[in-house]
């Protein structure tokens, strides 16, 4: 056999006893006991720690927003899907003092310790959110799903929602203790005559009409002129002797009373325009300006000006309201001029 070819099958033979030699060495003792895999693998991830623990883990210290949570629709969604793995959380030395070291080393330490404990708390829930809530052809229609362009107006979504308990419920009304008295509230109402009319509707442009709005709503309104979180020149003075009880016959008797639109003179382009932006408000203000929801007021026939002053008064900080006061901030003059004619001029029920 020639010397060349004797070489080549010594290689290739040293190559087959290398290559089995290598299949023995590296593979492990129990690869092949369960088909393709490394068994010994099951009893290693068996043994480790999980590092989720449960929402039930955190009642004890968190109970506040456990219960929310709980009594909410949001039990659906753990709370380590927002905040992250517990495994670590709170640490021992948390609630201990930390034990003494090397200052040099303390920051980095101390760093490390807070790594472990601290869980994420979601900053951008905008973010957050969307990735279930985000609406998209074939996500099922039993999450519910938002156009997040014109649901939000780029706010944060817990302006608006609680993360633990989302779902915005119709508010509680203040109830009274008795059966509430509509003429009772009527012989009160004659001192809110000269300026809100006899029947609930205003005889002046920029004092508002209170026929037909929402009782809790008013019982609200009043409420916060008596705190000095709304303040009016005229109207705090008239809240300031008001009980709760007062307020809660005031708003049964103005509730019931049936309301007149003030129109609007705006012309047809003005109005149309108006009606197209009141698209972002119709989940709280209703479709036709009428709220489905006590708490918040309906809009429906208020008077043009007031309806301007109110706005302009949430972009400046005068009346404060958190869900107002991120959907007025991108608004111009000319939109509140448009939207308050809209409104203005709807026939109210
Ligand atoms: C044994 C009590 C205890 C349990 C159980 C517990 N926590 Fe905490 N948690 C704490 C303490 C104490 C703090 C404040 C520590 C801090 O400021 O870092 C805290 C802080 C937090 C914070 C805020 C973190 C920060 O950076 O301020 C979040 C979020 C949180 N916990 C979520 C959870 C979740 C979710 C669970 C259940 C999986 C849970 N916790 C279970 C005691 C607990
Ligand atoms: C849908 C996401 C989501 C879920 C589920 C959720 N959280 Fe939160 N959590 C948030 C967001 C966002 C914040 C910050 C805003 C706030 O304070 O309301 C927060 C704040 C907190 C804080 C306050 C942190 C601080 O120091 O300000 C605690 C404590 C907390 N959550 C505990 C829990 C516990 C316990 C659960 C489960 C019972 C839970 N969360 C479920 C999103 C969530
Ligand atoms: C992991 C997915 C997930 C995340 C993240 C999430 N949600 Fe949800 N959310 C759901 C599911 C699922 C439901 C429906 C629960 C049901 O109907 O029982 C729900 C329900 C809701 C509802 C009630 C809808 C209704 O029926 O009226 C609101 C509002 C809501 N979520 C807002 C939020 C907000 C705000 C955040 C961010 C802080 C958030 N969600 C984060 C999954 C999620
Ligand atoms: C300015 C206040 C506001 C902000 C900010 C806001 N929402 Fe809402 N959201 C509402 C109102 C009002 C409703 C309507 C409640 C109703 O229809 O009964 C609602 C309803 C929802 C619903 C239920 C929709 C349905 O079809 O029933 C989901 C889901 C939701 N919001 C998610 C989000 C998410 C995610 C964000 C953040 C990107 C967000 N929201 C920001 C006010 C807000
Ligand atoms: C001197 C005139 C005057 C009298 C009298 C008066 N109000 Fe008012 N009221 C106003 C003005 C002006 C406003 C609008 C203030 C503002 O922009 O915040 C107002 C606003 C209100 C609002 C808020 C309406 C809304 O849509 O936000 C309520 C509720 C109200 N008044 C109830 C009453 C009641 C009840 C009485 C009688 C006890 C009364 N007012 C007496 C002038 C008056
Ligand atoms: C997330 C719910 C929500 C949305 C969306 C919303 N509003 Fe409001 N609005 C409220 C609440 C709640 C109040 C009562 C706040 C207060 O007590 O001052 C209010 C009050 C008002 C008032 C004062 C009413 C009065 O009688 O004094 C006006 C005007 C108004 N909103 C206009 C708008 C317009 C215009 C839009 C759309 C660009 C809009 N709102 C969108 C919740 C909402």
């Amino acid at each position: 056999m020639p010397k060349h070819i004797v070489r080549l099958l010594l290689l290739i033979a040293t190559f087959g006893v290398v290559a089995i030699g290598a299949k023995f060495y590296f593979t492990d003792k129990s690869f092949g006991v369960y088909g393709h895999y490394r068994a010994d693998a099951v009893a290693e991830i068996a043994a480790a720690a999980p590092i989720y623990r449960g929402a039930a883990y955190c009642q004890a210290c968190h109970r506040e927003r456990f219960t929310q949570w709980s009594a909410g629709i949001h039990k659906v969604v753990t709370c380590e899907t927002c905040h992250g793995a517990a495994a670590k959380h709170p640490s021992a030395q948390l609630a201990a003092p930390p034990a003494p070291v090397d200052p040099r080393m303390h920051s980095r330490i101390a760093a490390e310790r807070l790594d472990h404990v601290k869980l994420m708390i979601p900053a951008d829930t905008v973010k957050l959110c969307t990735l279930c809530h985000e609406k998209m052809p074939g996500r099922p229609a039993t999450q519910k799903q938002i156009e997040v362009s014109r649901h939000a107006a780029g706010q944060q979504c817990i302006v608006c929602h609680n993360p633990h308990s989302p779902k915005l419920a119709a508010a509680g009304v203040p109830q009274a203790a008795k059966p509430v008295d509509a003429a009772a509230g009527r012989m009160k109402a004659a001192a809110c005559a000269n300026c809100h009319g006899a029947e609930g509707v205003s005889p002046n442009p920029v004092w508002p009409s209170l026929a037909g709005q929402q009782r809790g709503y008013l019982v609200s309104a009043l409420q916060a002129y008596k705190a000095g979180a709304r303040r009016d020149p005229l109207m705090t003075e008239q809240a300031k002797g008001l009980s709760e009880a007062d307020m809660i016959e005031l708003a049964a008797f103005y509730a019931s009373l049936s309301c007149q639109s003030a129109g609007s003179s705006a012309a047809a382009p003005v109005v149309s325009a108006g009606k197209a932006k009141a698209a972002t408000c119709a989940a709280c203000h209703g479709a036709e300006g009428a709220s489905g929801n006590p708490a918040w007021p309906s809009l429906a026939g208020l008077q043009e000006a007031y309806l301007v002053n109110a706005l302009k008064a949430y972009q400046t900080g005068a009346r404060q309201n958190p869900m107002m006061a991120g959907l007025v901030k991108g608004l111009s003059d000319a939109d509140i001029e448009q939207l308050a004619a809209y409104y203005a001029g709807l026939k109210c029920k």
